[in-house]
C-alpha cells in the first residue's frame, strides 16, 4: 500500500484526467493499493466547484467501466464514493503565486505528487513556482515528486534546457518523466521475456540476428489535435520517446537488478551507442485521401491537409521510417528499422526480430524464396503476445518445407484486470520507484538520435512522400529496406 499523501493534478479539468488518470486511480483503489489517507487536488483555471468536477469524473468512470462490459467490473460504489470524498478543486492560474500559497496551506506536512497534465508551455513555470514556493522542498518524512507528461522539449536543445530548469528546483530523484509506453504490460514484458528465459538471450546478438523492425502503426488520423500536431509531426511525437523505449528495451544489456538506476543506466548506454540518424535513412510521409476497405463498404478518409486546423500546404509528416545502427559489440552491423504513422491500414505495434538464415545445405534444391525466414514478433498492441515463425516439413513423401507459426497469446494465459496503462506508473511514483520513468539522459539520448532529421526540417523542406490513407505508408519506406533486399512485415 502506498504511503499517505496528496496527488495534485495541474490541468486536472482536462481530458487526460477524466479518461485515464481517474480510472487508473480508481483501479488502484480497487486493488487495495492506495492509502486510506489519500486525497486529490485538481488545479485548473475554469470556474467550477468540487461537486461539478466530481460529477464529470463520474460520467467518465461510468463510461470506462461500461466499456469493460463485464459484471465483474461494475462500478464499486463504496470505493468510488470514498475516493471522491477526498477530491477538491482549486481554481487558479498556474503562473500566479497565490495558487501555490493556497496549495501550501492545503498540503502542509503531507507527501505530495504534482502531476503536470498541462500544455507543455507551462511545464517550466510550474516547476519554478514549486521551487520558489517551497512546495518542492522535501524533508526526512515528507516527499515531494513531480510527474511530467510529454512532449518533453521539441528538440535536443529545448529538452536540455527543460531538464536544466527542472533541476534548479528539483532533484533528479523527484522527477518522474512519463512515457506511457512504459506503462504497457507488453512493453514491460520485453525485459521479462529476454532476461527470465534461457533460450532467447544466447541468440540475441549480431551473430544470429539479421535485423530488427519496430512498428507503431495507427489507423487514427490527426483527429482534433491538428494544432498540436502541425508543430510536432510524427518524428517528434513518437520517435525519441515511444519508439526509443521499444528499441532500448530490445537492445539493452541485462541490468544487474531491477533497481531504477540499474535499468536506466543500461538504457542510457544503448541509446548513447546509436549514431544520430543519417538523412538518407529517413523517409517522411504524409497521408492523402484514401479509404478503409474497398467497394460499397469502403469508408472514405480525407487527407491530412484537409483535416481541421491543418495548413493547406502543410509539410508536417504523419509517417516516418528510419534505419538506425547500434555501435556496440552486441549489435554492430545489425540494422534497426523503425516506422510509425497515422492513417495506416491497421493498428499494430510490434517488434519483429528477423534471425539470420540457417545454412541450408540440406535444402540446397529449395528456392530461397520458399524458405521461411525465422522471425520472432513481440506483439505489443492491440494483440498482445509473441509469435515465432519458422520452417517445418510439409507432410508427404517428398521433402518439402513450409512456413509455420507458433503463438503465445497473453489473454489466453492471463486474465488481465481492467487497466488504462497508467496504474503502474502512478503507483510507482507514489512508492518512489523510478524504474519505468525516463531519466534526464535517456530523454536527451532519444532527441540526439533524431536531431539531424529535425535540423534538416528546420533548414529546408526535406522531401515528403505522400501515401493514401488506409494503406501501408509510402513506397519510399519499402525502398529503404529493399536497398539491402529486406522488406517490412506486412501491416495486414
Ligand atoms: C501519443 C501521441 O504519445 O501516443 C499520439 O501523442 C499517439 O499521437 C499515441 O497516437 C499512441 O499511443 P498508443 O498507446 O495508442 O500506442
Amino acid at each position: 500500500v502506498a504511503p499517505p499523501g496528496t496527488l495534485v493534478i495541474f490541468g486536472g479539468g482536462g481530458d487526460l484526467t477524466k479518461r485515464l488518470l481517474m480510472p487508473a486511480i480508481y483501479n488502484l483503489d480497487c486493488a487495495g493499493l492506495l492509502n486510506e489517507d489519500f486525497s486529490i487536488i485538481v488545479v485548473d483555471w475554469a470556474e467550477m466547484t468540487s461537486e461539478g468536477l466530481i460529477s464529470q469524473f463520474r460520467e467518465a468512470i461510468d463510461d470506462f467501466v461500461n466499456k469493460r462490459g463485464t459484471s465483474a467490473t461494475l462500478l464499486r460504489h463504496d470505493i468510488w464514493n470514498r475516493l471522491t470524498q477526498n477530491i477538491s478543486y482549486l481554481r487558479g492560474s498556474f503562473e500566479e503565486e497565490s495558487t501555490y500559497d493556497e496549495l501550501n496551506a492545503r498540503i502542509e506536512g503531507r507527501n505530495a505528487v504534482f502531476y503536470m497534465a498541462v500544455a507543455a508551455r507551462f511545464f517550466g513555470s510550474i516547476v519554478d513556482f514549486l521551487g520558489s514556493s517551497g512546495l518542492a522542498h522535501e524533508s526526512e518524512d515528507v516527499y515531494r515528486r513531480v510527474i511530467i507528461e510529454k512532449p518533453f522539449g521539441s528538440d535536443l536543445e529545448s529538452a536540455k534546457a527543460l531538464n536544466a530548469r527542472m533541476l534548479r528546483s528539483l532533484d533528479e530523484t523527484q522527477i518522474y518523466r512519463i512515457d506511457h509506453y512504459l506503462g504497457k504490460e507488453t512493453v514491460q514484458n520485453i525485459m521479462a521475456l529476454r532476461f527470465s528465459n534461457g533460450f532467447f538471450e544466447p541468440l540475441w546478438n549480431r551473430q544470429n540476428i539479421d535485423h530488427v523492425q519496430i512498428t507503431a502503426a495507427e489507423t487514427v488520423g490527426v483527429e482534433k489535435r491538428g494544432r498540436f500536431y502541425e508543430g510536432t509531426g510524427a518524428i517528434r511525437d513518437m520517435v525519441p520517446n515511444h519508439l526509443m523505449q521499444l528499441l532500448s528495451m530490445t537492445a539493452m544489456e541485462a541490468p544487474t537488478s531491477f533497481e531504477a538506476n540499474a535499468v536506466r543506466d543500461e538504457k542510457a548506454k544503448v541509446l548513447s551507442a546509436i549514431q544520430p540518424v543519417k538523412l538518407d535513412d529517413v523517409v517522411r510521409g504524409q497521408y492523402v485521401s484514401g479509404s478503409f476497405g474497398i467497394g460499397d463498404e469502403a469508408e472514405a478518409l480525407r487527407g491530412y491537409r484537409e483535416e481541421p486546423d491543418i495548413a493547406l500546404g502543410s509539410q508536417t509528416e504523419t509517417y516516418v521510417a528510419m534505419k538506425l545502427g547500434i555501435d556496440n559489440w552486441r549489435w554492430a552491423g545489425v540494422p534497426f528499422y523503425l516506422r510509425t504513422g497515422k492513417r495506416l491500414r491497421r493498428r499494430k505495434t510490434e517488434i519483429a526480430i528477423h534471425f539470420k538464415q540457417a545454412p541450408y545445405a540440406l535444402f540446397r534444391d529449395t528456392p530461397v524464396e520458399q524458405l521461411t525466414p525465422n522471425i520472432m514478433v513481440l506483439h505489443i498492441q492491440p494483440t498482445e503476445g509473441v509469435t515465432m515463425q519458422f520452417s517445418a516439413k510439409v507432410p508427404g513423401p517428398a521433402v518439402r518445407l513450409g512456413g509455420v507459426r507458433m503463438k503465445f497469446d497473453y489473454s489466453e494465459w492471463f486474465s488481465d484486470g481492467p487497466s488504462t496503462g497508467y496504474e503502474t506508473l502512478i503507483y510507482d511514483c507514489l512508492i518512489g520507484d523510478q524504474t519505468l520513468f525516463q531519466r534526464a539522459d535517456t530523454i536527451e539520448g532519444g532527441w540526439r538520435i533524431v536531431q539531424p532529421a529535425l535540423d534538416r526540417l528546420a533548414a529546408e523542406h526535406s522531401p515528403l512522400c505522400f501515401y493514401p490513407a488506409g494503406l501501408d505508408g509510402p513506397r519510399e519506406a519499402d525502398e529503404l529496406l529493399a536497398r539491402t533486399k529486406r522488406h517490412w512485415l506486412p501491416l495486414s
